[in-house]
This record gives C-alpha cells, sequence and structure tokens, in this order.
C-alpha cells in the first residue's frame, strides 16, 4: 500500500476533502492565543507541514508568513491559493531557515507522522530553536494512546455537481503507532471512477510526556483540553527568555 497520497497524488483533492473544517474560527482562535501568550514583540510566523496553506490565508494579514511542508504537491496548491505568503519545502524534523519566528504553529496532527519519540524531540527542539526569546509554539496533536480507538471504520463524503468522493478508513495500534488504512473513491465529471489505497502511520504520543520535551527544549509548556478541534487539544510553550 502506497503511504501518504493523500499529499502527493491526491493533493489537488485535499481542499475538498477537508471541506467542512472551519479554518476560518480556527484561525480567530489562533489569534487570540497568540495575543495571549506571545511574549516577543514581532510579527513573524511560521506554519510547519502547512499542507495547502489554508490557515494561513486568514492570518496572512496579521502576520509576516512562512508555511514549509514536506511535500512538493502540498505547497504547490498553497502557493497556487494563498498569495503574499513563502511557501517552501522544508522537513519539520531538521528544517533550518535560518531565521527566527515569533508565533511557530504544527496544526490538524502532522506532528503525529515524526512517528517516533525520537524525532518528535528533534521536531521540537528545532521548533524552540528556531523561536525568538518570548515566542509562541502552537502544537495541535495527533490522539495519545488511551484516546485513539482503533479498529472502527470511518467515512467522509464530498458531493458537488462534477465531483463525488468518498473516503473510508479502517485502522490499528502497532506499539505507539496508529496506523490509517485509507480509500478513496473519485469520480468527476466525464472521467472514469478512480481508486486509490494510501496508508498513514501516526505516533500515539504521551500528553505528560511530550511536555516534558517541549520543557526540556526551553519552552514553558502547558496543554489545553479544548483546544481547536473539540478532540484533540492543545499544546502551548513560551521559549523562555
Ligand atoms: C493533516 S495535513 C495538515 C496540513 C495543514 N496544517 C492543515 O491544517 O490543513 C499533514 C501535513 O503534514 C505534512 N508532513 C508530513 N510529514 C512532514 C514532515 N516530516 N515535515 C513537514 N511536513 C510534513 C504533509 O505533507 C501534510 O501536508
Amino acid at each position: 500500500m502506497k503511504k501518504q497520497i493523500m499529499y502527493k497524488k491526491l493533493a489537488k483533492y485535499y481542499d475538498l476533502i477537508y471541506f467542512d473544517k472551519d479554518y476560518k474560527t480556527e484561525s480567530k482562535i489562533i489569534k487570540k492565543l497568540i495575543q495571549k501568550y506571545k511574549k516577543s514583540r514581532g510579527k513573524e510566523l511560521l506554519d510547519v507541514a502547512c499542507g495547502t496553506g489554508h490557515h494561513l490565508e486568514y492570518l496572512k494579514s496579521d502576520f509576516s508568513c512562512i508555511g514549509i511542508d514536506i511535500n512538493n504537491e502540498m505547497l504547490n496548491e498553497a502557493k497556487q491559493k494563498v498569495k503574499k505568503v513563502i511557501f517552501k519545502k522544508a522537513d519539520m524534523v531538521n528544517f533550518d531557515l535560518h531565521k527566527r519566528f515569533d508565533v511557530i504553529m504544527c496544526l490538524f496532527s502532522s506532528i503525529g507522522y515524526v512517528r517516533t519519540y525520537k524525532y518528535l524531540s528533534k521536531a521540537i527542539q528545532n521548533f524552540s530553536r528556531c523561536l525568538k526569546a518570548g515566542g509562541i509554539l502552537l502544537i495541535e496533536p495527533w490522539y495519545n494512546n488511551p484516546a485513539f480507538k482503533p479498529g472502527f471504520p470511518f467515512m467522509s463524503t464530498y458531493s458537488s455537481k462534477n465531483i463525488k468522493i468518498a473516503r473510508q478508513s479502517t485502522s490499528k495500534v502497532i506499539g505507539s503507532l496508529s496506523v490509517l488504512r485509507m480509500h478513496y473513491l473519485i469520480a468527476e465529471k466525464d472521467k472514469e471512477v478512480k481508486h486509490y489505497s494510501d496508508e498513514h502511520e501516526l505516533g500515539l504520543f504521551d500528553t505528560s510526556k511530550t511536555l516534558k520535551i517541549m520543557e526540556h527544549a526551553g519552552l514553558r509548556s502547558k496543554f489545553f483540553k479544548n483546544g481547536l478541534r473539540t478532540d484533540r487539544g492543545l499544546l502551548i510553550g513560551v521559549k523562555r527568555k
């Protein structure tokens, strides 16, 4: 089974697949949190694993924004959609943009793709290194081990006149990894229905261990149960001076 094709071959359908995700409201919450917790003075914002750049569309008028992602196909969608933002290809574990930011955010559980604690630590240390003193880190985590309920079938659909998408998945846990097997059926006007299968592996990271890693990386850190979505919470770290 091919891995993460949703972010490669299917990148052009990503915004349709998540048509009901409320990026506008999420971005308003992000702005409020930044206002409340950020202690540095600047407005440099980095969106790590930015995908198609949807949050940046709503944040670019308040911040000077850069988006990075590991997949060119997602970045191409972002570049077409979101103007006046710089997008670059980079891996969250080891990127170096030779500048420091007031805000670094890694949203919609993208952090789970680092898979292991070793790479979680590397990524968080890297985020902290790239923050100014008093700068803020926002990480919207993937589920932790007890919260993730494997085995249940999942389905989402998108329907417009010219395109219909059905996405179904099942999941399992292997050690501290969640493995999601996805299938997509895409029907487009005047084309054959296409079927794609895909696999996503995301680390199930304990919240208290993640907070310790953040503290160790020089961030005063907290977990908020009510984050951007109701089910995942939000980790906030402020870089110590
Ligand atoms: C669920 S999407 C989230 C995209 C976007 N933040 C959003 O809220 O819609 C996960 C993103 O993580 C990216 N990604 C996966 N592993 C990565 C890595 N090691 N470094 C940077 N980006 C990564 C994928 O290409 C994909 O765009």
